[in-house]
């Protein structure tokens, strides 16, 4: 295949960026999206001018870094899937594609195509644990029973990768489902039970601070997640979040 990029290039978070438009031929079906840009890559390093930086790590979809709004979509065409699983087999020759960083006042743009997603840390550092005595004398977590549905719905919570499509697809760039989902891995278990109050408020608390909107009932949040994270979080969180409010 042979593709026309637009793709966002930005020296640094001070300098203003702009769509540059590149060509790469001979792209194969089944390579992943991230190979294909390492392909512009090596072709840019041989012409001695700058690769374009993205972010990545796992690319087995697993720790979220690799953060791309595709043709205007987080982590492009396809459901369920981050960048790096998807494939070039989804476009056509001669397709021109659009990319850019995640769109959101609370990720800025440190280069490129990476924005800086400290804010989700903060984030979970305002609550997303449990206290826990690891001096040697703990209970042996499996000696708590946990009813198997919550264990599921945890379990399902504790997926979200931190990933930031939820905000990127989100109108008013609302971390609300990322945020909702750290909080109900630890509530609906025993073990979250403890700090359950102390934990919804403060993580929401910093949520607010950090400077994402709030939550419209849209729901492209969870179209767009690649792990499915469902927005019943959001309602769990809202719930929590009331009660420990007027306690
Ligand atoms: S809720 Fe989904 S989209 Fe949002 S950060 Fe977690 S995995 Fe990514
Ligand atoms: S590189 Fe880790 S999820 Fe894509």
């Amino acid at each position: 295949m042979n593709l026309t990029l637009k793709i966002w290039r930005q020296k640094n978070a001070e300098t203003k960026g702009k769509i540059v438009n590149y060509s790469v031929a001979d792209i194969e079906p089944d390579m992943s999206f991230l190979e294909m840009l390492d392909v512009l890559n090596e072709q840019l390093i041989m012409k001695g001018e700058e690769p374009v930086v993205f972010d990545h790590d796992c690319r087995e979809g697993i720790c979220g870094s690799c953060s791309l709004q595709i043709n205007g979509e987080p982590h492009g065409p396809d459901r369920g899937v981050t960048t790096c699983q998807l494939h070039m087999r989804r476009f056509k020759d001669g397709d021109t594609i659009t990319i850019e960083p995640f769109r959101a006042a609370a990720f800025p743009v440190i280069k490129d195509l990476v924005v800086d997603r400290g804010s989700f840390d903060r984030i979970q550092q305002a609550g997303g644990y449990i206290s826990v005595n690891t001096s040697g004398n703990t209970q042996d977590a499996n000696s708590i029973p946990v009813e198997k549905e919550n264990a599921d719905m945890s379990f399902y919570a504790a997926t979200c990768i931190g990933c930031g499509a939820c905000v990127a697809a989100c109108k008013n760039a609302s971390a609300m489902l990322f945020t909702s989902a750290k909080v109900s891995q630890f509530s609906l278990l025993p073990q979250g039970e403890v700090e359950a109050d102390r934990r919804v408020l403060a993580m929401v608390e910093q949520m607010d601070k950090e400077g994402f909107g709030n939550c419209t009932n849209t729901g492209a949040c969870e179209i767009e997640c690649p792990k499915g994270i469902s927005l019943e979080n959001i309602a769990r969180m809202n719930r929590e979040y009331m009660k420990a409010s007027v306690k």
